[in-house]
């Protein structure tokens, strides 16, 4: 695992950007899972900008979808498939052949779960995931457990995702499943980028790069990844060197 500390949210933004950018060009057809949540917000606006900007066609591109809530419409603002096609797909011009999203609305989840297992395994594998990481250190819907492993998946959504998650949503909102990509995906990803900004990522990155490699901090299977990256902010970054 490879860790980057950015001056400001802004510099992550365009490193995490620039990395994106630079697999399109060399790989036209790569690919991506990219993660929805406040984080890589402006990561996906700057990428879109030099995808303009330098003629970058992501257009051959396949976007596998990393999570979603369950019981959520696609129309709901909350919902990662809304997010996706605000920050990425729109922008980008992706044409929905290229797109393979989790239905939060499944009337058969398990399926979905396994339909998506095939698309990734008939693409030939994950080019480039970009995650973020949950202040329980989640990646996608993948909650502190007992154990890793894993394809994609229904989990029962933990106390602080539900909580915090409320913040995607205009109202109030029932949030107590979602369906996710399994931390194998992401072990089997080509490369990874976690990006992580705000003091409030201070402590759970403390725990996913610098103690122990388990379970109960998904984050930190990263470190068992042979080409993965985390990218931070210096208030993400500020707890490293603190011993516990
Ligand atoms: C979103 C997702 C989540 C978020 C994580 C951080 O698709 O998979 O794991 O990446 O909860 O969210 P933010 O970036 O809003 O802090």
């Amino acid at each position: 695992m490879q860790l980057h500390i950015c001056e400001n949210y802004d510099a992550l933004s365009a490193q995490a950007a620039a990395e994106v950018i630079e697999l399109v060009k060399r790989k036209p057809d790569a690919v991506l899972c990219l993660a929805s949540g406040d984080t890589p917000k402006l990561t996906y606006s700057v990428m879109a900008k030099i995808a303009t900007d330098q003629n970058v066609d992501f257009k051959r591109c396949t976007f596998i979808g990393l999570d979603e809530w369950m019981g959520i419409s696609p129309d709901n603002e909350g919902s990662c498939h809304y997010f996706l096609h605000h920050y990425v797909f729109k922008p980008l011009n992706i044409s929905n052949d290229h797109i393979h999203l989790f239905d939060g609305l499944s009337a058969n989840p398990e399926e979905e779960c396994r339909k998506m297992d095939k698309i990734i395994s008939d693409t030939g594998g994950i080019d480039l995931m970009v995650v973020g990481i949950g202040m329980n250190g989640h990646i996608g819907f993948n909650e502190p457990a007992e154990s890793f492993g894993q394809y994609s998946r229904v989990v029962d959504l933990g106390e602080s995702t539900k909580l915090v998650g409320q913040k995607y949503f205009q109202q109030q909102t029932s949030l107590t499943t979602g369906i996710t990509l399994g931390l194998n995906h992401l072990l089997e990803s080509k490369k990874a980028i976690l990006v992580a900004n705000g003091s409030k990522k201070a402590d759970i990155i403390r725990k996913a790069v610098k103690e122990k490699i388990t379970p109960h901090v998904p984050a930190s299977i990263l470190r068992n990844h042979s080409n993965s990256h985390v990218i931070l902010d210096r208030a993400a970054a500020s707890m490293l060197n603190q011993e516990r």
